[in-house]
């Protein structure tokens, strides 16, 4: 349905002429009406569900189908961290922001695990779940505006995944910079998307090559930038924070690693069998989420036919169930701290391992759901 600002107005002004209306001579019930049922009157392209407010803004669906697998990627992030929510140190904070929270998945395990912290998580969707911790709070808020917080407010600022979303880091991080307090910490969790292997497996020729490049093509088409990865280091810094920490991690492909073949330098140490575990789940959230992830930035962005950018996602989907081909994304993590208040030296908190959101593998038993156990 078509919101339709004079139908609205009309409305207004009869529920106030009426003193016995539902709108009891109150503007405040009606604008939250207007508000709800314009962010919830979703887009649909190409059989696939989208945000509606700021419309086309961002490139992935918020279906449910979506947001399975960004919870997905949490349950990744967590594996990956060892079960830390953060690596960024953090001493009895009160105030944490989530800047495009998605499901509101992180936001609700960190209220969970700061009780004395009050949690907000920001989005264009309102894909969150209404019952939450008392201490969490979502907002529809749209990042690349000006931002409606204090000055000098935030312990924590959490930015995770925000590649393609973000149209100038320059502006965003520099925000993150002024609404943080004197000693808070901004922390950036991101993904690469062009996938690349320690020896000559993947190269020139190679197809993950093509789609690394077209990703990244595609990104610059829609305005906005995948490779915030690899940047955020030098971007925290210039943005003014100090004690800037990165950290590097791997994300295999699919279950390649073995003790024969694991990924080499920056993965944390890990074992291949938590390198494995963390590739087979890799594995599943690009096969299912390929389509999501492409679509709208080929066919809108890029100008593809619907066709051909089913048949790009096939052939990749192809790609990631080769375990010859040993390949990994890389990710980083990176925190930094505004200068000023007291240095903090307490580690991230750590969910439990009867947490629904994360089980510790080590380098025994496996979380992979038995049905997936075998998928090659
Ligand atoms: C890839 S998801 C990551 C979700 C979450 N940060 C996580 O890691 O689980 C990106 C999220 O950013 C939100 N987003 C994109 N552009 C935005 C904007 N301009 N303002 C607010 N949220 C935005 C999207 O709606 C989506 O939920």
């Amino acid at each position: 349905m078509a919101w339709n600002a004079d139908e609205e107005v009309d409305d207004m002004q009869e529920g106030l002429g009426d003193t016995d209306s539902t709108y009891g001579g109150s503007l405040i019930g009606c604008d939250t009406d207007t508000l709800a049922s314009y962010i919830t009157d979703y887009r649909y392209e190409n059989g696939r569900r989208y945000h509606s407010y700021r419309d086309g803004e961002y490139w992935g669906p918020n279906d449910e189908h979506s947001n399975g697998l960004q919870d997905l990627a949490h349950h990744m992030y967590l594996m990956t961290l060892e079960g830390k929510l953060h690596l960024a140190p953090l001493d009895n904070p009160h105030n944490i922001l989530d800047l495009g929270t998605g499901t509101g998945i992180w936001a609700i395990e960190m209220a969970d695990a700061y009780p004395s912290a009050h949690v907000i998580g920001t989005d264009l969707s309102p894909i969150q779940p209404l019952f939450v911790p008392p201490n969490c709070a979502f907002e529809i808020e749209a990042f690349n505006l000006d931002w409606t917080y204090s000055k000098n407010h935030f312990d924590f600022i959490h930015i995770r995944e925000l590649f393609g979303s973000v149209l100038d880091w320059d502006e965003f991080l520099p925000s993150a910079f002024d609404h943080a307090k004197p000693g808070g910490s901004v922390e950036v969790v991101e993904h690469s998307v062009q996938p690349v292997s320690d020896d000559s497996i993947v190269n020139e020729a190679s197809f993950f090559t093509q789609w690394g490049r077209t990703v990244i093509e595609m990104g610059e088409r829609f305005g906005k930038s995948f490779t915030i990865w690899e940047e955020s280091r030098a971007r925290l810094e210039k943005a003014g924070f100090i004690d800037v920490i990165e950290k590097r991690y791997k994300w295999p492909m699919n279950g390649w690693p073995s003790p024969e073949h694991r990924t080499h330098g920056d993965d944390g140490d890990k074992s291949w069998q938590r390198l494995r575990e963390i590739g087979v789940w890799n594995q599943l959230r690009l096969y299912d989420g390929v389509e999501g992830f492409m679509l709208r930035l080929l066919t809108v962005a890029g100008g593809w036919s619907y066709e051909s950018a089913q048949a790009f996602l096939a052939r990749m989907r192809e790609e990631i169930k080769d375990l010859k081909i040993h390949a990994y994304l890389n990710v980083t993590v990176v925190y930094g701290r505004k200068p000023g208040g007291k240095p903090k030296t307490s580690e991230g908190a750590t969910l439990p391992a009867t947490s629904s959101g994360f089980v510790d593998v080590g380098g025994g038993g496996s979380s992979i759901p038995v049905e997936y156990q075998g998928l090659d």
